[in-house]
């Protein structure tokens, strides 16, 4: 490719999974089949009822708007207050997204940001909250604790609670702390929460609950996604709340550049809210997958940090995460290595809870 046609992607980081691709090659060669336990994408069947919204909404030939229906509007504002305990969030309080990743990758663009505007986010993360900041030719900045960077141009402070890939949880004090010290330097708050219904030893809170964010969404937007908690990856379904400002002005800013979420995918996300029981029988299901998991994992000698809530076990046999992840290959279990996610995991591997119940029976056995 000519050097002006790869002058974006060559800003970006490797596209870490590729690396992982020999080792998936030997996980499958295992005579009992690969366990893949490192993408973390959903396998359980979608709702019914979600699928009925969205085959209902399916003669849908006009347009959808950005903003969207009325109705999901409603669904996203009762959600929030119903599950986040957020007060008084109205239409102008929320923004649908096309899936979250979208939304962090380009966020710093469409926020106008560029270069020597910083973007942090934490030290071990989902590589995303990095590529957007590449994106805008801003400064990407780890931190173990936000209040200790230096606000200087520093414009957009990233929070992911619970974490990808730790499974940490920020307890209320430490987000009151956070949002306080962040208010005072005029830094931007976005919080990640898409794991915020997946609390197994930790209640999460989000930074729109009145005893964090003092009743007033100034300078603070939570972003939540139902690709977890909903079985919706492939629906491309997340949204934004908060600050009705920064919100404002990305509606008008994605308007023109036409990030519609579609209008199928919108009815079926009022279907999705509207209704708790069916994130309930998830919950229950990744319950007993993480159970079955960690007990395997330390048997076999792992140790396991964090993972009180989220999607994910982080694990270490305090070695290499690359010999880590080469003796489960060779068990035909595929994990994701924690450099993925920074270099200050790369002794600890991801292990998803997102395989079947006969695929997680299948790598307990293999690790007993
Ligand atoms: C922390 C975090 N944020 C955002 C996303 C993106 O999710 P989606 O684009 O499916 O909403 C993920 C996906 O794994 C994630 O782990």
């Amino acid at each position: 490719m000519s050097s002006s046609a790869s002058a974006v992607s060559s800003r970006l980081p490797d596209f870490p999974w590729d690396k992982l691709e020999p080792y998936k090659a030997t996980a499958a060669a295992h005579p009992g089949g690969i366990v893949d336990l490192s993408v973390g994408t959903p396998v359980d069947p979608v709702p019914d009822i979600i699928q009925k919204a969205l085959a209902e909404a399916a003669d849908s030939p006009g347009y959808p708007t950005v903003w969207g229906t009325p109705r999901l509007r409603d669904a996203i504002s009762g959600w929030c207050e119903r599950r986040l305990g957020a007060r008084g969030v109205g239409h102008r309080n929320v923004l649908p997204v096309v899936g979250s990743k979208e939304l962090v990758a380009w966020l710093p663009v469409q926020l106008g940001l560029g270069p020597g505007d910083r973007v942090a986010h934490p030290r071990l993360a989902y590589p995303t909250y990095e590529v957007g900041a590449r994106l805008a030719r801003a400064e990407p900045v780890g931190y173990d604790d936000p209040t200790e960077l230096d606000p200087a141009g520093l414009k957009l402070l990233w929070l992911n609670s619970p974490s990808n890939p730790t499974g940490r949880v920020l307890s209320k004090e430490e987000l009151t702390r956070i949002v306080a010290w962040a208010r005072e330097h005029g830094v931007l708050v976005f919080s990640d929460e898409c794991y915020l219904e997946l609390g197994w030893e930790a209640e999460p809170v989000s930074v729109l609950h009145p005893q964090v964010c003092g009743g007033s969404y100034d300078g603070l937007v939570a972003v939540h996604s139902l690709s977890k908690r909903s079985n919706l990856a492939g629906y491309r379904a997340a949204f934004l709340a908060g600050d009705e400002r920064v919100l404002g002005e990305l509606l008008e800013v994605r308007k023109h550049g036409g990030m519609m979420t579609a209008a199928p995918t919108q009815a079926a996300v009022v279907a999705a809210l509207g209704d708790d029981e069916h994130v309930r029988v998830q919950r229950e299901r990744y319950a007993a997958r993480r159970t079955a998991l960690r007990e395997a994992l330390l048997k076999h000698g792992f140790r396991i940090e964090h993972s009180e809530a989220s999607l994910y076990l982080w694990a270490t046999r305090d070695e290499s995460c690359w010999d880590t992840i080469g003796h489960l290959a060779g068990l035909g279990i595929l994990a994701a290595p924690g450099d993925f996610y920074g270099p200050a995991g790369n002794r600890f591997v991801r292990v998803a809870l997102t395989a079947t119940d006969e695929r997680v029976r299948a790598a307990v056995a293999r690790l007993s």
